[in-house]
């Protein structure tokens, strides 16, 4: 029977890169949901970038463009990993999109009618300066507990400490260093607490919607008491106004979900052309709430709690269906460890790519990967032995060991199989592996598509083509055992094709035949095929690979063009970060090269080596030094200046505002290097007159005998911040 399935996997924020902790989703995804299209299956997998909120908003602000540009420019990196990593989506859209507001107004006003929706006051922080509420992760200030400064308003990083951000001590915006004020407005809440949802989550809540170790995790939740979900925002909010509410924004994470509907949606019309079933009847066949069709989420285990509490809850009070199934996965550990920057393990995709075979990392997730909501690890020189051994060593080896005499001593034509209990073995194992694949228990399918490459190579060993070639007369004895060797091969190709989708194409070029499905296994590739000449199919890891990658992701540790966020690239939720070591750097988009292509000085003084310099200047009280309001500046703009030798105009801007400063580094720096970049400003001089116009402060910049630096901050600091 065909089964219709649409799958999905978490939208990525639409402010941040693609790194490994996220390919494990996709990939994870990707491999179910090819395996599903080899069993001839209508399955539809849809994704989009998730642009709304805060952070994106403040992001695309810092950078000087529109938040539907920083969207669209993200859009394009995203689609671009996804690929190269061969994550092929059917759907790749926006949430910010006609067909998402579309369908969040429908769901929020269906909400509405039924009850569910209440509109209380909240008292919050807000930035004077900015004149904006400010979400937990925005606002900093001292820990309550241990008195760690610099703190999340929503948790510690160095006692992991939770707190209400009124509770911190000497609480500062994050966005401007302004004092936060409390402030109150109303806010618009999906009403979870109404016995209505308590009684249909406590019975949705279980095996087969969500895994049994969710199941508990959820059981916990639902125990002690769901609250009703703010899910408004106050404007200035990058979002969807709420319909009958001006000012008001749906919360990022309202809109979130429901972009799978409108990527969907969008995938309809485009189904629509070619089946000449309208747009609107095959969206409903899907999502309609007697549809038949599945309807599968791919997540980590952070974001649990949106996709099996509050989602499944607004579809079924919303008149939708809800969702068969919600799979989560655990997190991506590198080397044993949390993704760390210092280390060099934050890789991100383009990285990876620049350096490595993307099918290599798809082999090895689908190594470690199972049903369970379990961590798993990469361990970069596991991840060598492996590949090289498994997939070299065992797969690859049999076509090159076989093809040569095919094409040279028979005119590039298989022979006859007399019948083979090997050749039988390897068809009868495509139920049990199929099943394996369903079940998402990759690492087991894998384990025995090995073990079968393993009793492939034996019966190469054993039957030793390379001798019969020299032999008289065993010509026909050499033709059946490199035909069977080849059919072995193809078996495996079939086997590994949900992982391994390029390789397979190449093989399927180089065998000559249509593309695998998965019934293809009953059958055997008939004697007199022509195939053509072999091709290298995949070369070996070189540990020198790995180790360039991990030392480029070190050397990216440049300042973040980007604002604070947590809950993932550009969250703002309280949820934990995936993948990563701190949630700021989870925050970040920039595990990538600075925007301004590096340092215009690559080559710093040597190690140890101290500039020559003048003695330090004579003290000064701290009174003096506070006198001295340093702040972090964004270089928007830089500029050469008419009739001057050496200055540089720079556009600034700290936050609050932006400044103008004539600055006399251009000796020292091409002003298109500079845009986008983070620095450090007095942004309290008094303004200085000069020929070619007013200077509004000034940059600080090392210099000397060596040259001229100018100051970066380090990762995390943010436009405005104060320099202390
Ligand atoms: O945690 C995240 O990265 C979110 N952007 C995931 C959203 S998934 C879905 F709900 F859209
Ligand atoms: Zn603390």
């Amino acid at each position: 029977m065909t089964r219709k399935i649409l799958v999905t996997s978490a939208l990525p924020y639409a402010n941040g890169s693609i790194h490994l902790g996220h390919l494990v989703e996709y990939i994870q995804t990707d491999i179910w949901v090819r395996f599903q299209k080899m069993q001839g299956h209508d399955c539809y997998y849809v994704c989009a970038d998730d642009t709304h909120g805060t952070p994106i908003m403040l992001r695309a602000q810092a950078e000087g463009i529109t938040p539907e540009a920083l969207v669209e420019r993200v859009w394009h990196e995203h689609k671009a990993d996804f690929d190269g990593f061969h994550v092929d989506f059917d759907n790749y859209y926006s949430t910010n999109s006609p067909e998402t507001r579309h369908y969040a107004n429908d769901i929020y006003l269906k909400l509405k009618a039924a009850g569910l929706i209440e509109v209380r006051p909240v008292e919050q922080f807000y930035d004077p300066v900015k004149e904006m509420f400010l979400p937990d992760r925005f606002i900093k200030g001292e820990c309550p507990k241990c008195h760690a400064k610099d703190q999340y308003g929503d948790s510690c990083e160095a006692c992991g400490a939770t707190y209400a951000p009124t509770e911190l001590i000497d609480p500062f915006s994050a966005v401007t260093g302004a004092t936060p004020v409390r402030k109150q407005s109303d806010h618009y809440f999906f009403r979870l607490s109404d016995q209505h949802c308590r009684d249909f989550l406590k019975q949705w809540t279980t095996p087969p919607h969500v895994q049994a170790e969710a199941a508990n995790k959820l059981g916990e939740w639902l125990e002690s008491g769901l609250s009703d979900w703010d899910i408004s925002r106050d404007a200035p909010y990058f979002g969807f106004e709420i319909p009958d509410a001006p000012g008001k924004y749906f919360y990022v994470w309202l809109d979130a979900p429901i972009g799978y509907m409108g990527s969907f949606r969008n995938l309809c019309d485009k189904l629509s052309a070619i089946s000449g079933q309208t747009s609107e009847v095959i969206f409903g066949e899907f999502w309609d709430k007697n549809s038949t069709a599945e309807l599968y989420h791919f997540i980590g285990k952070d974001i649990l709690y949106f996709h099996a509490l509050f989602w499944p809850a607004e579809l079924e009070h919303a008149g939708y269906r809800t969702p068969t199934g919600v799979f989560a996965h655990g997190f991506l550990t590198v080397n044993g460890q949390k993704m760390s920057k210092s280390r060099g393990t934050f890789i991100t995709a383009a990285s990876y790519r620049k350096h490595l075979n993307p099918e290599q990392l798809r082999y090895y997730f689908a190594a470690k990967l199972n049903s369970s909501i379990e961590d798993i690890d990469l361990s970069l020189e596991d991840f060598t032995a492996r590949v090289n051994s498994d997939l070299i060593g065992k797969y690859v080896n049999i076509a090159s060991r076989a093809a040569g005499f095919i094409t040279k001593r028979f005119g590039g034509k298989l022979g006859t199989i007399a019948g083979n209990t090997l050749l039988r073995k390897l068809q009868d194992a495509a139920p049990g592996l199929a099943a394996q694949f369903e079940a998402r228990e990759y690492a087991k399918a894998l384990r025995d598509i090995m073990g079968l490459a393993d009793l492939a190579n034996q019966c190469v060993d054993e039957t030793k083509p390379w001798e019969l070639a020299k032999q008289e007369g065993m010509e026909a004895k050499l033709h059946e055992a490199c035909t069977v060797s080849l059919n072995l091969f193809r078996l495996l190709t079939l086997y590994l094709k949900p992982v391994l989708p390029k390789l397979a194409a190449d093989v399927e070029a180089f065998l000559n035949i249509a593309p695998l499905q998965w019934r293809d296994a009953q059958s055997l590739l008939p004697g007199g095929h022509a195939i053509n000449p072999y091709q290298h199919l995949m070369t070996r890891i070189d540990p020198k690979q790995v180790e360039a990658m991990i030392e480029e992701n070190k050397a990216t540790l440049a300042p973040l063009p980007s604002p604070a966020s947590g809950g993932g690239a550009g969250g703002e939720g309280n949820h934990p970060a995936r993948h990563t070591e701190k949630q700021a750097h989870a925050a970040s988009p920039s595990p990538q090269p600075s925007p301004t292509g590096g340092s215009p000085h690559p080559n710093p003084l040597p190690k140890g080596e101290g500039a020559n310099v003048g003695a330090v200047a004579p003290l000064v009280s701290i009174d003096d030094f506070m006198k001295i309001d340093l702040r972090i500046a964004r270089i928007v703009n830089a500029e050469h200046v008419e009739g001057a030798d050496k200055l540089l105009k720079l556009t600034l801007d700290i936050g609050s505002e932006t400044r103008t400063v004539f600055a006399g580094i251009k000796s020292a720096y091409e002003p298109s290097t500079l845009v986008g970049r983070l620095t450090v400003m007095v942004a309290n001089l008094a303004p200085r007159k000069m020929k070619f116009g007013l200077s509004e402060g000034m940059v600080l910049a090392a210099g000397g005998d060596g040259g001229l630096y100018i100051l970066s901050p380090d990762e995390g600091a943010r436009p405005g911040m104060r320099v202390k």
